[in-house]
């Protein structure tokens, strides 16, 4: 990893903004996403991310924290946080404007234990695709202290294959429609190629249940968006679905289908 995206977030907070970030997906254009909204405060924050901030409780790990504006709210609201991410420039960031425990570290090494875990703006990306949803899972489920929980968003995508008489293009041969090869570029070069998985709800639900986490839907945002709070399902008095069988095998059969136009 070239660290692109720390440096674009380094050069924000040094004072070298010049330009933003541009993304792009194997699905859609080239997108601008300015560095000021990576350090956006509680006002100009989506209404998901407000809801899961006010919802959060105890100690709490923001995992890819970026440059940290989440855990410094909650930090101020006297909550206990540490902030992990795998970018040492987002670590470098979050660590200067204040965020007092942070470490670069990937969520699969993540050993501690936590009230609530905040997985904010398409938390679910993380999980990079489908058949790695419950191995990212059940590791979150091993960090919750008892009566925890993990708040999480992400989006619905199938409306990005939708075509303007209101059909579906999709591949039937190809993986979830919400796996995405991910592309990011600033000044001039390119990041490594990245996986980023979007999540419908309840597909996500799904892939809980599996793993024996109640998944509640707490908010829809304005555009496919929600926000999801998941707990340990024995809490909610809630049966995992008797009989093992593969979560990546369940989902698989959820793919919508090419020729389902107008679906
Ligand atoms: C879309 S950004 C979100 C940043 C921040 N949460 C926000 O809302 O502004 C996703 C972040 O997750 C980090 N990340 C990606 N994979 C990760 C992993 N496996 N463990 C921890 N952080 C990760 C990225 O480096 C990036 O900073």
């Amino acid at each position: 990893m070239k660290d692109l995206f720390g440096n674009a977030l380094r050069d924000y907070q040094n004072g070298n903004y010049t330009e933003d970030l541009v993304t792009a997906t194997n699905i859609s254009d080239d997108d601008i996403l300015p560095l000021p909204y990576l350090f956006r405060d509680f006002k100009t924050m989506p209404k998901l991310e407000k809801k899961a901030l006010k919802l959060a409780k105890g100690s709490v790990l923001d995992v890819g924290c970026g440059a940290g504006s989440h855990s410094l709210y909650l930090q101020k609201q006297g909550l206990k946080v540490k902030a992990i991410d795998i970018s040492k420039g987002a670590i470098e960031v979050a660590t200067k404007r204040g965020v007092s425990h942070t470490k670069v570290e990937a969520i699969l090494n993540e050993t501690e234990t936590f009230d609530t875990i905040l997985l904010l703006m398409n938390g679910t990306g993380i999980f990079q695709e489908l058949s790695q949803i419950s191995i990212y899972l059940k590791h979150l489920k091993s960090l919750l202290n008892s009566g925890g929980q993990i708040l999480i968003d992400s989006s619905d995508i199938k409306y990005m294959y939708e075509d303007e008489d209101g059909g579906f293009w999709m591949d039937a041969n190809a993986n979830y429609y919400g796996e995405l090869d991910y592309f990011l570029f600033y000044k001039g070069e390119e990041e490594n190629p990245m996986k980023w998985l979007y999540l419908d709800f309840d597909t996500l639900k799904l892939a809980c249940e599996t793993i024996g986490l109640h998944c509640e839907l707490v908010l829809e945002g304005d555009h496919f968006d929600y926000l999801a709070r998941l707990v340990l399902a024995e809490t909610k008095k809630n049966q995992a679905p008797s009989g093992f069988y593969s979560v990546e095998l369940s989902l698989k059969n959820k793919i919508p289908r090419t020729t389902a136009r107008g679906m």
